[in-house]
């Protein structure tokens, strides 16, 4: 086995000769063998240089991911067992990307999944072979599109909250150094948003092991508040009489006095909320009884309860959305009276599994009887358990470290929510806020909604965060209604560098002992020609101007 720093120098000066087995069923096969499990070899496909992947009747992501380097795409089907008799087994898919030999960093990334999504996420997984990184996710147990809740039985819940994510560790580990000659994987890596934020959290609590460094976005992490909360604002939209339903129009017009007022009270007039905590916002201005121009008394209302707390029998039990989310709230609560199954699939099949539960039969207790359920064991709520990869555990012992960041204009999951979870952490962990940042820092980004795309303007929002590279070349927008390519991976014109590639600067925190200090986003144009860049500071920092171009990251510091 080799050592950490001869493994370095092996990788800088590139003399790491590999000779991996043949990209054939048969090399994958009694590869792996553990208690319980059983890997099974689904499917095994040779990408070459610049070609394309995509799986047929995947539902979860359908997208054909296309110019990857020189790969081999692995399929396996894993089993369980060793949890039964006291919970089912287990069932679900893996999938790896593992680069031709020259290209192969000697790392692994684990990628996670999205909303409720079943199906691997290769398109998610087409960024980390440009890096060189063996790179795996898995279906968590089912085939479904991502507001599809109706999928859960016990046992796909347990894979999707925790069993799945670990199994493509443990065994994407074993596959992949099986493949290179079985040479072991010298750093293991994370990068995920949203679901995949709370997979990767929920991942280090359960097996302090599983990896060295871990790039966590806008993490649903706290599953058993954030679904009820959902339902609840379904219930003040819905409404008993439907006066309070916020409609596109007044949503358009809540985002932009949002901006018109609280852009400049964060000390720079630039189109950007930066501090929407910090903003005095006056619904007044806009509240009238004329909907077609304002919002009206009682649409100001649902809106103030977006906005706030949702406050049960005295406790608060989740966070509200930030001021210059509003632009975000359509995609939970929309225009119509068509529930988007986000809204109350949650407490008709994971709660309560009754199929005529309607959303009139909502009611607070919801969130007891959530918490009670835990469905899946998916809320990543062991803090405590975070001082383990803290301590040192990793793929060679070493101290782990987190990379965290969540888009202040978020109207998904809460930023909020997310400065909780930082926030008990540090509690948990029994260290200061200080020591903490010796370990895992918490950057928020002003404008970015959920896990990409700027809120009005052309906010920086790109930074290599999970997905970001596969929205710029999947998607028709820049998110700022400009066409799109992009390169896939990184960010276009800094590829892997660390001062623009937050995985990148993760990688250097890890390997290289160089802290994440900050993070500069970037905001592009059509042509991918630079809008604009900005420092991402760690919190409770944040970008302060100082001189010189206002959309110059140089202009700025973290204070
Ligand atoms: C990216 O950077 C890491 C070092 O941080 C290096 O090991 C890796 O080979 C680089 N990948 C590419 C494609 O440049
Ligand atoms: C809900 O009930 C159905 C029918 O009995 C069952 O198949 C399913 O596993 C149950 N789901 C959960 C989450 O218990
Ligand atoms: C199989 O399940 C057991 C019990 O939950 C667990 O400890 C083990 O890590 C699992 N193996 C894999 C490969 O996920
Ligand atoms: C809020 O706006 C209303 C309507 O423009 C105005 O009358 C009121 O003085 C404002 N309140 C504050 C605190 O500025
Ligand atoms: C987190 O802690 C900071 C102080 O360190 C505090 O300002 C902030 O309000 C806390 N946030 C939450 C959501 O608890
Ligand atoms: C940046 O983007 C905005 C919004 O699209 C545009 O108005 C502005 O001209 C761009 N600035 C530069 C320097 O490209």
């Amino acid at each position: 086995m080799l050592g950490p720093a001869l493994l370095r120098l092996l990788l800088a000066t590139s003399v790491l000769v590999l000779h991996p087995l043949q990209c054939v069923t048969a090399s994958f096969a009694n590869a792996v063998n553990l208690p319980g499990v059983t890997v099974t070899v689904e499917r095994v496909v040779s990408v070459p240089n610049r070609g394309s992947y995509a799986e047929p009747g995947n539902l979860g992501f359908p997208q054909t991911i296309d110019v990857l380097p020189a790969l081999c795409a692995v399929t396996v089907r894993i089993t369980n067992t060793s949890d039964v008799p006291t919970k089912p087994a287990s069932s679900y898919r893996v999938g790896l990307f593992l680069p031709a030999a020259n290209n192969y960093n000697g790392r692994m990334l684990t990628v996670g999944s999205a909303s409720f999504a079943g199906g691997i996420n290769w398109p998610g997984m087409g960024e980390g072979p440009h890096y060189g990184f063996a790179t795996v996710s898995t279906d968590n147990g089912h085939n479904s599109a991502g507001s599809d809740l109706s999928w859960a039985t016990p046992a796909r819940l347990y894979d999707w909250g925790y069993r799945a994510l670990h199994g493509a560790v443990v065994v994407g580990k074993l596959l992949t150094a099986h493949y290179y000659s079985d040479t072991k994987v010298a750093y293991s890596y994370y990068s995920g948003c949203s679901t995949g934020g709370r997979q990767g959290l929920r991942e280090m609590e359960y097996d302090a092991r599983s990896f060295d460094g871990a790039l966590v976005g806008a993490p649903a992490w706290d599953t058993s508040h954030l679904m009820p909360w959902i339902s609840k604002v379904a219930t003040w939209q819905l409404g008993s009489s439907g006066a309070g339903k916020l409609k596109a129009a007044q949503l358009s017009i809540l985002a932009a006095e949002v901006l018109r007022q609280c852009d400049a009270q964060d000390g720079m007039a630039d189109n950007i909320v930066s501090a929407p905590a910090g903003c005095a916002f006056n619904l007044s201005t806009i509240t009238c009884g004329d909907a077609s121009r304002c919002v009206t008394p009682a649409q100001a209302a649902t809106a103030q309860r977006i906005w706030g707390d949702y406050v049960v029998g005295g406790r608060s039990v989740y966070e509200g959305f930030g001021l210059s989310s509003e632009d975000q709230w359509a995609v939970y609560f929309g225009d119509d009276s068509t529930l988007t199954g986000f809204d109350f699939d949650y407490e008709r099949y994971w709660v309560y599994n009754r199929s005529s539960y309607a959303w009139t039969d909502y009611t607070d207790g919801a969130v007891a009887d959530s918490e009670r359920v835990n469905a899946g064991q998916a809320t990543a709520d062991g803090f405590a358990n975070l001082a383990g990869f803290a301590a040192g555990a990793g793929v060679a012992g070493r101290p782990g470290k987190i990379v965290m960041y969540h888009g202040l204009a978020d109207g998904l999951i809460s930023p909020r929510t997310t400065q909780r979870f930082y926030n008990r952490t540090i509690a948990a962990t029994g260290r200061s806020a200080d020591a903490a940042r010796s370990w895992f820092r918490f950057f928020e980004v002003p404008g970015m909604q959920h896990c990409w795309f700027s809120n009005r303007y052309n906010a920086p929002w790109d930074f290599a965060g999970s997905g970001q590279a596969t929205q710029l070349r999947l998607l028709p927008t820049l998110g700022v209604g400009l066409p799109a390519v992009g390169e896939g991976w990184s960010v276009p014109g800094h590829l892997n560098d660390s001062r623009y590639d937050a995985l990148a600067a993760l990688v250097q925190w890890v390997e290289a002992g160089r802290a994440v200090d900050q993070i500069i986003a970037t905001a592009f144009n059509a042509d991918f020609s630079v809008n604009r860049t900005r420092p991402l500071c760690p919190f409770p920092q944040r970008a302060v101007y100082g001189s010189g171009n206002v959309n110059s990251a140089a202009s700025w510091r973290c204070a």
